[in-house]
C-alpha cells in the first residue's frame, strides 16, 4: 500500500559518494522511489560551506548526479536536482536563520566535528547549515527522510524549527518530519579507523570505497582495511570491542542484503585474510555495473544537465507556494 508521504533527502557534491553513502542512504532511495513522491537533492550550497575550487564543483555536481542515476535513481520515479538551481532553498535558509536559536546551533555535534579546534575560522555558512537543511526539506512540506545516522540532529533541529515557526506565528504550517535511518549500514566506518565514519571528505582515500573506484582499486582497499589478529566470532556479541571488524562485517552483511548474524554464522572462525577475499569479490559484483553505468553517463554532460534541468523545474514548481505562503504568514509586504 502507498502511504502518500513526501520523501526529500540531499548529498554533498563535495567527493564521489562512498560505499557508506549508497549503503546509508542512496540505496534506500531507489527503493523508496517506487512507493513515494521523492526529491533527492544535489546540496551544492552546503557543500561550499567549506571551500569547493570552482572547476572541482562543477566536476563534482555533474559527477554526483551521475552516480545517482547508476545508482538507479530515475528521472521518471522522483525529482533529481541541484540545490542553487532553486533559489527557494537560500530563501526560506534565511528566514529559518531568524527562527533558529544560538544555542541549537551550539549543540550540533557535526559543526564542532568539522569546525575543529579553530572553530573562529570555520565559515558563518557551516554554522547555519542545519538551518538550510531544515529549509531544504521544509520547502517541500517532505515528512520522511531517509538518511545515515550522522544525520539525526541535523533532523531534530529542523524539528524544532518547524515547531518554532509553528508556535510563534500561531499556524500548523511546518509538519514534523520523520528521520528514516535503516539497517546496519547506517552508520559504515573507516576502513583505517573502526570509530570514525567513513566520508567522502576524508583526506585518506584509503579510508573509503568510493564508487568510482576500479575493482583493483576496491581489492586493495579491502586488503589493506585495518583488522585485528583474532579469528571472526561465531556470533555478534563477539564483535564487542573490535569495531573494525564490526564495520567488514556489516558491509557484508549490507552489500549482500543479510544480516550480521548469518554472515557470522557462514564466516565464524576464519581469519580475515580469507574473509576479505570474500567481501572484495561481494563488492566487486554489487559496485563494478554501478561504476560502468556512472562513466558512461559521465561521457555526456548535456545529458546530465538537461536531466538535471527538468529536475529543477519540478521542484520550484512545488517549493514557490510553499515558500509564497511562509512569507505571507511572516508578514512580508507582497510584490505587485
Ligand atoms: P552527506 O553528503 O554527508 O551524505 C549523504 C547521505 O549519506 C549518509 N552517509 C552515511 N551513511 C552511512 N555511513 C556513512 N559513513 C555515511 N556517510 C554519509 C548521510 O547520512 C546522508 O544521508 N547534511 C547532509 C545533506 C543534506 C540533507 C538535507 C540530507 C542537506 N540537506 C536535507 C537530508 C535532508 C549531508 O551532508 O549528507
Amino acid at each position: 500500500m502507498t502511504i502518500p508521504q513526501r520523501v526529500f533527502s540531499g548529498i554533498q557534491p563535495s567527493g564521489v559518494p562512498t560505499l557508506g553513502n549508497y549503503l546509508g542512504a542512496i540505496r534506500n532511495w531507489v527503493a523508496l522511489q517506487d512507493r513515494h513522491e521523492c526529491l533527492f537533492c544535489i546540496v551544492d550550497l552546503h557543500a561550499v560551506t567549506v571551500f569547493q575550487p570552482p572547476a572541482q564543483l562543477i566536476a563534482q555536481t555533474r559527477e554526483m548526479a551521475a552516480a545517482l542515476l547508476a545508482c538507479g535513481l530515475s528521472p521518471e520515479k522522483c525529482v533529481l536536482f541541484v540545490q542553487s538551481h532553486v533559489p527557494a532553498h537560500a530563501q526560506l535558509g534565511w528566514l529559518f536563520n531568524c527562527i533558529a536559536r544560538i544555542g541549537w546551533l551550539n549543540r550540533m555535534t557535526q559543526f564542532k566535528d568539522k569546525a575543529g579546534k579553530d572553530r573562529e575560522a570555520a565559515s558563518a555558512g557551516l554554522y547555519v547549515y542545519p538551518n538550510l537543511m531544515a529549509a531544504d526539506i521544509l520547502l517541500y512540506h517532505a515528512t520522511l527522510v531517509p538518511v545515515g545516522d550522522d544525520q539525526r540532529q541535523h533532523l531534530e533541529l529542523a524539528n524544532d524549527i518547524a515547531q518554532k515557526f509553528n508556535h510563534d506565528y500561531g499556524v500548523q504550517f511546518f509538519p514534523p518530519i520523520q528521520p528514516l535511518i535503516q539497517g546496519v549500514a547506517a552508520r559504515v566506518m573507516s576502513l583505517r579507523d573502526g570509530t570514525k565514519k567513513m566520508s567522502k571528505s576524508d583526506p585518506s582515500d584509503q579510508s573509503r570505497i568510493n564508487l568510482n573506484d576500479d575493482n583493483d582499486a576496491i581489492a586493495f582497499k579491502i586488503r589493506r582495511a585495518k583488522t585485528d589478529p583474532e579469528p571472526l566470532p561465531d556470533d555478534p556479541a563477539g564483535l564487542e570491542g573490535r569495531p573494525e571488524a564490526r564495520n567488514l562485517v556489516g558491509i557484508m552483511a549490507a552489500i549482500t542484503d543479510d544480516l550480521p548474524e548469518n554472515v557470522l554464522r557462514a564466516h565464524g572462525g576464519k581469519g580475515f585474510g580469507a574473509f576479505k577475499e570474500e567481501l572484495t569479490e561481494a563488492l566487486v559484483a554489487h559496485l563494478s555495473p554501478i561504476r560502468e553505468r556512472m562513466n558512461r553517463l559521465l561521457r555526456d554532460p548535456a545529458a546530465l544537465d538537461a536531466a538535471l534541468h527538468v529536475g529543477a523545474e519540478k521542484a520550484e514548481a512545488l517549493a514557490l507556494p510553499i515558500l509564497a505562503r511562509t512569507m505571507e504568514i511572516m508578514g512580508f509586504l507582497p510584490r505587485r
